[in-house]
C-alpha cells in the first residue's frame, strides 16, 4: 500500500498564522500536526508516501525532507490550486498507480492510530474504506448516512442535517476510485469533493465500508480545535525534565522541559510542554500550554495556550488564555506615559481583552 497525504489548501480559519506558515505545520505538543499522520501511515508499515502540496510547498518540503527521518521515502506531488480532495487524488494517479493507499488529510489527528484499520482494509479489500465519527457539528464536515451498517449516502458540509456521523479525514481507497474522481464535476463551492467520488463509488455497487472510529479525533483547522488537539495529546505525555530548573521553581504534574530550556522562579503546573531554548523567568506556566523552542516568558502567567518559536510575553499584568501566538511575536508590557494598547498586527488577528 502507498500513502497519500494532503497538505495543499489555504487554511483560511487558522489566519492570520496561515498567511506566512502552511497550517499542517502549526505544532500541537510542540510537534507540526502533518508528523503525527506521517508517523501513523508509517506505523501501519507503509513506507512511500506521496505529500500534495500547494502554495506552502517550500515550507513543507523544509520540515519533511525526503521521510529518512521515519524510514519511509516520501515525494511531493504539486497541485496549482486547492481544487478539492479528489482533485488531489486524481493527480496523484501515476504517484499511486494501481497500488490501494491511505489518504490521510494534514491537518487531522486521530489518538488511536490507523493500523488495525489498514490492516483490515488490506483483508477486506472493499473499494473504499471511510472513518466515521459522531459530531455536535455536522454542517462542518461531510456527513455519511447509514442504513443496516451500510453507507447509502454522502453529503459534503450538508444544509439540511442527515444525522452526525462526520467523515474522519482518512480514508483508503483502491484503484476504483481512480474512475469515480474522472466521473465527478466540481461542487457549487467549485472543488472536486472527495464525498462525491465515495458517493460515486456506491452509486456504482462497489463495497464502502464504514468504520466508526472509538478514539478521540480531531481537525485542527481552527483556533478551538488546535487547542483542545494540544490538550488531548499533551495529556498523554509522562513527565520528563531535562532542562534546566533552579531551586526556586516548582513544576507540578506531567511536564516536559527539553534540553536546552531555562526555567527560574516559576511555577509550571502540567500538562504542559517548554521547549528547547525556551527560557521561563518569574512566570507561571499552567495546563494544557505548550511553549516552543526560543520563546521567552517573563513575568507573566499564561495557560490553555501555543505559543511559536522565538515570542516574547513580558510583564504582563493579566494572565494569557486559550491563545495561539505565532512566531516572533512580542506582547510586552511598557513602563510609560500615557498608558494606552499599542498594536501592531496583521491581517486577520484577533485580540481578547477581558475584564
Ligand atoms: O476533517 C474532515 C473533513 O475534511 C471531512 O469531514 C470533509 O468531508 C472533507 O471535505 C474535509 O473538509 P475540510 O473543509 O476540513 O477540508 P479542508 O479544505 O480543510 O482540507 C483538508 C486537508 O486537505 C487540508 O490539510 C488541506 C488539504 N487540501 C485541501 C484541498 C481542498 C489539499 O491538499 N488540496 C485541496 O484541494
Amino acid at each position: 500500500m502507498k500513502g497519500l497525504i494532503l497538505s495543499g489548501g489555504k487554511g483560511t480559519r487558522l489566519r492570520p498564522l496561515t498567511y506566512t506558515s502552511a497550517k499542517q505545520l502549526v505544532p500541537v505538543a510542540n510537534k507540526p500536526v502533518l508528523f503525527y499522520g506521517i508517523e501513523a501511515i508509517a506505523a501501519a508499515g507503509i513506507r512511500h508516501i506521496g505529500i500534495v502540496v500547494g502554495d506552502t510547498h517550500a515550507e513543507i518540503r523544509a520540515a519533511v525532507g525526503d521521510g529518512s527521518r521515519w524510514g519511509i521515502k516520501v515525494e511531493y506531488i504539486e497541485q496549482a490550486a486547492p481544487l478539492g480532495l479528489a482533485h488531489a487524488v486524481k493527480i496523484s494517479q501515476s504517484f499511486l498507480g494501481d497500488e490501494p493507499f491511505v489518504m490521510y488529510l494534514g491537518d487531522n489527528l486521530l489518538n488511536k492510530g490507523i493500523t488495525p484499520l489498514v490492516r483490515e482494509f488490506e483483508r477486506e479489500k472493499p473499494a473504499a474504506q471511510i472513518l466515521l465519527a459522531r459530531v455536535p457539528d455536522p454542517q462542518m464536515f461531510g456527513v455519511a448516512e447509514l442504513k443496516d451498517g451500510r453507507v447509502v449516502r454522502l453529503v459534503e458540509k450538508p444544509k439540511e442535517p442527515i444525522g452526525d456521523l462526520a467523515l474522519v479525514g482518512v480514508y483508503m481507497f483502491g484503484p476504483e476510485v481512480f474512475e469515480s474522481v474522472n466521473r465527478i464535476a466540481p461542487s457549487v463551492r467549485n472543488e472536486l469533493e472527495i464525498t462525491d467520488a465515495i458517493q460515486d463509488l456506491i452509486d456504482r455497487g462497489l463495497e464502502v465500508r464504514p468504520h466508526i472510529v472509538d478514539g478521540w479525533w480531531k481537525d485542527t483547522g481552527k483556533l478551538e480545535d488546535m487547542l483542545e488537539a494540544n490538550r488531548l495529546i499533551l495529556d498523554t505525555f509522562d513527565r520528563r525534565i531535562e532542562g534546566n530548573v533552579d531551586v526556586e521553581s516548582r513544576i507540578e504534574g506531567k511536564v516536559v522541559i527539553e534540553a536546552g530550556a531555562v526555567v527560574e522562579r516559576s511555577v509550571i503546573r502540567g500538562p504542559a510542554i517548554i521547549g528547547s531554548g525556551a527560557r521561563i523567568i518569574h512566570a507561571y506556566v499552567g495546563p494544557f500550554t505548550a511553549i516552543m523552542n526560543d520563546v521567552e516568558i517573563k513575568d507573566t502567567e499564561i495557560e490553555h495556550s501555543i505559543v511559536l518559536e522565538g515570542s516574547c510575553l513580558r510583564d504582563l499584568s493579566n494572565r494569557v488564555i486559550d491563545s495561539l501566538i505565532g512566531k516572533n511575536v512580542r506582547i510586552c508590557r511598557e513602563p510609560v506615559k500615557p498608558s494606552a494598547y499599542r498594536f501592531m498586527l496583521g491581517d486577520n488577528s484577533e485580540v481578547g481583552i477581558r475584564w
